[in-house]
C-alpha cells in the first residue's frame, strides 16, 4: 500500500479542517492512509501529494465531498446511551409543551422543532421521532418538524432511506420498537410510513454559516464536537447558539461538556443527565 507521509498528511487535515472542522492529528496518519488509499487507484494518482493537488485545484465539490465521505466517523446506534431520550422524555417536552401551551393560551396545536445536527444515518433523529409518536399519542394536536442534517452525502442518503442491516438493527433498538417500527423487506429492516413522514433530512456543513435554516426548540448534536479542535468547536456551538430558542434546549454527548467551549450555555441537571440552555 502507498505510504503516506508526514507532508501529505498535513495537507490533507488542512483540507479536511477546512471543509469540515475534522481535525486529524498525526496519530490518525494510518487512519488517513487506510481510508484514501482506494481514492488512489480511482482517480489514478500515483501518490497523494498528486491525489491532494487533483482534489484542491481540479476535484470541485465532489471530489472533497468524496474525501469526508471517507474520513468522517459515522459511528451511531438507536437511543445511544439511552439517558438522551429519557430526558426527553421525562422532562424537556414535558416542560416544551407547558411553556408553549401558556405562551399561547393553548389556542394552536403546540409547535416542537428538533435537529439532530450531525445525524449520520439517522438513527438519532428516527429515535427521536419514536418517543414523540409514543409520548404525544394524538400527533395531530402538535406541529412537529423533526430535522435531521449531516456533511456526508453517503450517511445523509442512508438516513434517508431509513433501511437499516440486522447488525444496526441489534444495535440499540428494544424488539418491541423493531415489531412496531420497522417492516423486514427481505434484505434490510426498513422504518415505517409514519415515522419515516415525521423526519426531512438535509446536508448541512456546522462550519459555515446556516443559512435557511429555522430556529429549535431542541438540538441535539452529539459526539460531533469531539473530532473538531478547541477553535472549531467554539464555533460549532456559537453557530448552534444563533438557531437555538432562547429558552431552548441543548444535549450533547456523553464524553462532551461545553463548561471551557461556550460560558453562555448554562449546563443543567435532570437525574444523571445534563442538558444546557443559553443563559
Ligand atoms: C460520530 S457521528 C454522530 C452521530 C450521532 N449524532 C450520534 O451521536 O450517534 C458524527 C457525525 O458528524 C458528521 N460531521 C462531522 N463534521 C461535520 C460538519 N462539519 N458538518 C456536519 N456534520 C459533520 C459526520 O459526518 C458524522 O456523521
Amino acid at each position: 500500500m502507498t505510504k503516506i507521509t508526514r507532508e501529505e498528511h498535513d495537507l490533507f487535515c488542512r483540507y479536511i479542517q477546512e471543509l469540515s472542522g475534522i481535525h486529524l492529528d498525526q496519530s490518525k496518519t494510518y487512519l488517513l492512509e487506510n481510508r484514501l488509499a482506494s481514492m488512489l487507484e480511482e482517480e489514478h494518482c500515483a501518490s497523494f501529494t498528486e491525489l491532494y493537488h487533483k482534489v484542491k485545484h481540479f476535484g470541485g465539490q465532489t471530489l472533497g465531498q468524496k474525501i469526508i465521505d471517507r474520513v468522517s466517523t459515522n459511528e451511531t446506534l438507536f437511543f445511544r446511551d439511552k439517558w438522551p431520550f429519557e430526558l426527553l422524555q421525562h422532562k424537556i417536552i414535558p416542560d416544551l409543551i407547558d411553556a408553549r401551551r401558556a405562551a399561547s393560551s393553548g389556542h394552536f396545536p403546540t409547535q416542537i422543532r428538533i435537529w439532530s445536527a450531525g445525524c449520520s444515518t439517522g438513527q438519532e433523529i428516527y429515535s427521536i421521532a419514536m418517543v414523540l409518536k409514543e409520548l404525544l399519542v394524538d400527533l395531530k394536536k402538535y406541529r412537529i418538524q423533526l430535522l435531521g442534517t449531516d456533511l456526508s452525502n453517503t450517511a445523509i442518503a442512508c438516513a434517508s432511506r431509513g433501511e437499516y442491516n440486522q447488525f444496526e438493527i441489534k444495535r440499540g433498538l428494544p424488539e418491541d420498537r423493531l415489531r412496531k417500527y420497522f417492516t423486514f423487506n427481505g434484505s434490510a429492516w426498513k422504518i415505517n410510513d409514519e415515522i419515516r413522514a415525521m423526519v426531512a433530512f438535509k446536508k448541512v456543513n456546522l462550519m459555515a454559516p446556516f443559512h435557511g435554516l429555522s430556529s429549535f426548540d431542541i438540538i441535539f448534536c452529539r459526539n460531533v464536537g469531539v473530532y473538531f479542535d478547541m477553535a472549531d468547536r467554539k464555533k460549532l456551538f456559537d453557530n448552534i447558539s444563533k438557531v437555538l430558542e432562547k429558552d431552548g434546549y441543548l444535549v450533547i454527548g456523553a464524553s462532551e461538556s461545553l463548561i471551557n467551549v461556550d460560558p453562555r450555555y448554562e449546563p443543567k441537571r435532570y437525574l444523571r443527565s445534563v442538558f444546557y440552555q443559553l443563559k
